[in-house]
């Protein structure tokens, strides 16, 4: 089973990685982790730090000349700007001129972080919450993208929407009614989203969309949005509905709601399917020359917790910022009067961001199934235990049927 821990503060001296359970063998440069880390960054609406500061990994353990060993990986994203902190966060002995933060802004994890941890500086919150972490899980993601690209599974996203600015183009029935081109991949998405400073897939909603954040930016207010991630190429058979938590729908669920400001995730056509009849919400299962396959795709490429097969299609909404130009109503913890919420350097709005972590965390789920089914010690035997699997697949059900 592969996992990962990350450790680090946002305004740290570094963020680190561990990653653990890949197989050996597997071709990782810094150069291509560097590509996704700096995606992450981009983004119409973002704050300065992301303009002043680029991500660049360091690989500490578990290469060795581009080259998985089997063993941990540990990375390493150092904070550029840490000169400017050693004062406000060093390790070391506390400096008292330091001042404390004591207005909690609603919406971030302050108020609950000093309850449940019991400091007296907001800082000790702020700093493990702050999405600067999902930096250190783009590194880890980006490995498991890696090792997908072996099997020919391609993970994409794009931005759907952002402060209810819908693009007037229903590429919704491209997704779910199984239109897709052939030889779609979900990469696809992401290097025509990418080009786009909002990671739309067109220009007159890119502009639409520009408009409302600057309006937003003039008001000192912030947005949210909402956006989808989706993997293609993904076999038949990961995940199990055995029991609850070996569901891939559910680990994927759980993956995409652990990115910060997340507040709801679905697959498929999601809520929509609840208000649909069953005939308009199944996806027919049809043959296609020696294959099983579907008419349309709106569950999302899982059934019973299971792959079908077919891409599987992840939709996430992400809130407004918490930070605020224009706070709202808080209160100071240190004189418990009524006052405006704290202004701090902050984004406007992160949407575009959100679905680059977003790809990265799907990356994770899907290797985590794929290498539960046929996991080997090393790249080779993996691959070569998918491919008996993958090429049997058709026979052995027709096989098991006509007896
Ligand atoms: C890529 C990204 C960037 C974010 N940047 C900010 C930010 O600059 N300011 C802020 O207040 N919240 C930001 N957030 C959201 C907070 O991290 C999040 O709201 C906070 O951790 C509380 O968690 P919750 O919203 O999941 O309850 C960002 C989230 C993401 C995914």
């Amino acid at each position: 089973m592969i996992r990962f821990l990350t450790a680090g503060e946002s305004h740290g001296k570094a963020l680190t990685t561990i990653i653990e359970g890949f197989p050996s063998n597997l071709i990782i440069t810094t150069d291509y982790l560097n590509f996704h880390l700096k995606r992450r960054q981009a983004g119409y609406g973002r704050g300065l730090r992301m303009q002043i500061e680029t991500d660049t990994v360091e690989i500490l353990s578990g290469v060795r000349f581009q080259k998985t060993l089997g063993s941990p990986i540990s990375l390493l994203i150092k904070n550029k700007d840490w000169e400017n902190w050693i004062e406000k966060m060093s390790p070391e002995k506390k400096n008292n001129k330091v001042e404390k933060i004591t207005i909690p802004r609603p919406g971030h994890a302050d108020l609950v972080g000093i309850s449940k941890y019991n400091f007296d500086d907001i800082r000790n919150s702020i700093e493990r919450s702050s999405a600067r972490e999902t930096a250190a899980r783009v590194a880890a993601g980006t490995i498991a993208r890696r090792l997908l690209e072996e099997f020919g599974i391609s993970i994409g996203s794009f931005v759907e929407s952002i402060g209810g600015v819908y693009p007037k183009e229903n590429f919704r029935e491209n997704l779910f009614g199984n239109s897709l081109p052939k030889n779609f991949k979900g990469w696809d998405l992401s290097e025509k989203s990418d080009k786009s400073e909002v990671r739309v897939l067109d220009k007159d909603h890119e502009e639409k969309i520009i408009n409302k954040i600057k309006q937003a930016k003039k008001k000192g207010d912030t947005l949210g949005g909402t956006f989808y991630a989706v993997a293609t190429g993904v076999p038949v058979g990961l995940g199990s509905f055995v029991h609850y938590d070996t569901k891939l729908d559910a680990e994927i669920a759980q993956s995409i709601m652990s990115i910060n400001a997340v507040k709801a995730v679905s697959i498929g056509t999601g809520f929509e399917a609840a208000e649909k009849f069953g005939s308009e919400s199944h996806d027919e299962i049809i043959m296609d020359k020696e294959l099983l396959i579907r008419r349309t795709n709106r569950a999302g490429g899982i059934e019973g917790g299971i792959s079908t097969g077919m891409p599987i299609i992840v939709r996430g909404a992400m809130k407004p910022i918490a930070t605020l130009m224009s706070p709202i109503e808080s209160v100071d913890l240190k004189t418990m009067k009524a006052v405006d919420a704290r202004r701090e350097r902050s984004d406007f709005v992160a949407v575009p961001a959100c679905a680059v972590i977003a790809e990265s965390m799907l990356a994770w789920s899907i290797a985590k199934y794929l290498l539960l089914k046929f996991g080997g010690d090393s790249i080779e035997e993996s691959i070569e235990n998918f491919r008996n699997y993958s090429g049997k697949l058709y026979k052995r059900i027709k096989k098991n049927f006509s007896r």
